[in-house]
C-alpha cells in the first residue's frame, strides 16, 4: 500500500524550467529548474505569484547582488532561488509543519546548486532561529491568500524589518477582494507601502500570456514616523 503511495506520488512529480533575460531566448541569462508536486496544494506548486516575483528580483538584479534575503511562505522558491543565482545570500523558510515542502526545497537547491539556508519559519512563531535572522530584503510570493494568517504574517514580517533598519518585504499577491485589510495591517503593525505595481506593468509578454487575475506587487517599509 505504502508502496503504490509513493509510487502515485513519483508519477505526480514534475521538472519546471524558469528562464529570466530575453536578449536571446535561446541563451537565456539565468535558468532555475524547480521540483513540483501537482498532486499536493501550497507548498509544492510555482504558483503565478512566484513567477511574477521571481522575474521582478530578476529585473531588480542590483539590489540583490550581496543582499541578505529570507523568503517566507517560499515554497518551490522560485524568488529566492533566483536571488541566489544573483549572488544573495538566502535563507528560504516554509511552515516549519511541513516538512515535505522544506525537504523539497533542499532537493531544488541541490539540483540548482545553490547553497541556500533552509529554515522552518511559521508566521506569528517565535522560535530561537527567527532571533538570528536579519535580512535587508525580505521576500514573499502568495503569502497573502488566507485572511486569518494574515495577522501572524505581519508580525513576523513587522519583527524582521525591525530587526534590521532600512529593510524591505517585497511581495506578489492576487487582489480579490480590495486592498482594505491589507491597508489596516499595515497601519496596525506600523509599516507602509512605498511601491504598489500591477504585475502586468513589468512582465515580459511571453510569461503574462500565461497568467491571470489581478496581480500585485507591494514594497513594504517600517513607517518610521510611527515607530519612532
Ligand atoms: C500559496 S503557497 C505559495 C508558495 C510559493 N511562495 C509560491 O508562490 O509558489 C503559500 C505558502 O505559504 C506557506 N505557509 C502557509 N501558512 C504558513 C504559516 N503559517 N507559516 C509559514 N508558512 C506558511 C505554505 O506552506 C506555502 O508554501
Amino acid at each position: 500500500m505504502e508502496e503504490a503511495v509513493e509510487s502515485a506520488n513519483l508519477q505526480m512529480t514534475t521538472i519546471s524550467n524558469h528562464y529570466f533575460g530575453d536578449d536571446d531566448p535561446d541563451e537565456p541569462a539565468l535558468s532555475i529548474s524547480i521540483i513540483e508536486n501537482m498532486k499536493e496544494e501550497y507548498g509544492l506548486f510555482v504558483w503565478p505569484c512566484s513567477v511574477v516575483l521571481a522575474e521582478y528580483v530578476w529585473q531588480q538584479r542590483l539590489r540583490f547582488s550581496g543582499a541578505s534575503v529570507v523568503e517566507l511562505g517560499a515554497g518551490t522558491s522560485l524568488p529566492g532561488l533566483v536571488a541566489a543565482k544573483l549572488g544573495a545570500n538566502v535563507t528560504l523558510t516554509d511552515d516549519a509543519n511541513r516538512l515535505e515542502v522544506l525537504d523539497n526545497m533542499r532537493r531544488v537547491c541541490h539540483l540548482n546548486e545553490l547553497n541556500c539556508n533552509i529554515l522552518g519559519l511559521t508566521w506569528g512563531v517565535w522560535d530561537a532561529s527567527v532571533f538570528t535572522l536579519s535580512p535587508t530584503i525580505l521576500l514573499g510570493a502568495d503569502v497573502l491568500y488566507d485572511t486569518s494568517a494574515f495577522d501572524d504574517l505581519f508580525a513576523t514580517v513587522t519583527f524582521l524589518l525591525q530587526s534590521s533598519p532600512g529593510s524591505i518585504f517585497i511581495t506578489t499577491y492576487h487582489n480579490r477582494s480590495g486592498h482594505h485589510l491589507i491597508e489596516f495591517l499595515m497601519v496596525k503593525w506600523g509599516l507602509k507601502c512605498v511601491k504598489l505595481i500591477d504585475c502586468f506593468s513589468f512582465m515580459p509578454s511571453q510569461k503574462a500570456s500565461g497568467l491571470s487575475g489581478n496581480l500585485q506587487l507591494a514594497e513594504i517599509i517600517l513607517n518610521t514616523e510611527v515607530s519612532s
